[in-house]
């Protein structure tokens, strides 16, 4: 797959085959994804690759956390932001199209739930990557570091035939899953990448998330 098929064809697998994914072949991801360019080459990432009982017990302590009601405590600042347009629109398109193709109506509140659950459970991937970064790295470009891997890694999982999704919820109770996995706490966990093998029968399969065109976003300067 070269490098323009394999970024039209990554979208967010949100429904996973039960297969495991061999170690191996995450090894080998990693090694790729960490030719990713990040600020002054500091690699600011950290990986925690977790399958089988580690993750099911990850995936229970985010329940446990959720359904306490545990105040959020994620490894990026969570700001309160209201979203305002047009962010808050295409938020809005991409939940009533998951929703429509999952077959739940805008008023069943226990099946959102129960939906935000999965989501909780790395949406039942054989496995995930947490990205960290420590605590001492101070500069906030980590995050777009942290990014960078992130797309890389998905995008080397397709020539394994991998689904992968970037998950940012699955990390908000972070100290539940530090203390789980036994992480110290200078280990800020940024970002999840869950993958395995997609569910081809699953309606979320075919599901295909919108752009803006181009031409709405870019400013072209001095070609004329
Ligand atoms: C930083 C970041 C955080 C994300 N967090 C979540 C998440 O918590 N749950 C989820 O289902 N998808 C999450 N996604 C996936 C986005 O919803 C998805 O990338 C977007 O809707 C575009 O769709 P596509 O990936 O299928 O192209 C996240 C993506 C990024 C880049």
């Amino acid at each position: 797959m070269d490098v323009i098929e394999a970024v039209k064809a990554r979208r967010s697998i949100r429904a996973f085959k039960p297969d495991p994914v061999p170690m191996g072949i995450i090894k080998e991801i990693l090694e790729i994804a960490v030719r990713s360019p990040s600020a002054n080459n500091t690699q600011p990432w950290e990986f925690a690759v977790l399958t089988g009982a580690a993750l099911d017990d990850v995936r229970k302590a985010n329940l446990d956390a959720f359904n306490k009601r545990t105040p959020f405590d994620p490894g990026i600042p969570l700001p309160d932001v209201k979203w305002g347009e047009p962010y808050r629109g295409r938020q809005l398109e991409l939940g009533i199209a998951l929703f429509r193709l999952l077959g739940i109506p805008k008023d069943d509140f226990p099946a959102k739930v129960a939906w935000a659950e999965k989501g909780l459970r790395f949406f039942d991937a054989p496995a995930t990557i947490l990205i960290c970064v420590d605590d001492s790295n101070k500069d906030t470009v980590y995050i777009f570091d942290s990014g960078a891997v992130a797309q890389t890694i998905a995008l080397v999982a397709l020539h394994f035939g991998l689904g992968t999704c970037i998950q940012r919820h699955v990390t908000n109770y972070q100290e539940a899953i530090r203390k789980n996995l036994g992480l110290p706490a200078s280990k800020r966990i940024i970002i999840a990448v869950s993958l395995g093998y997609p569910d081809e029968a699953s309606p979320l399969f075919k599901f295909r998330s919108t752009r803006e065109p181009v031409d709405s976003v870019t400013t072209w300067f001095g070609f004329d």
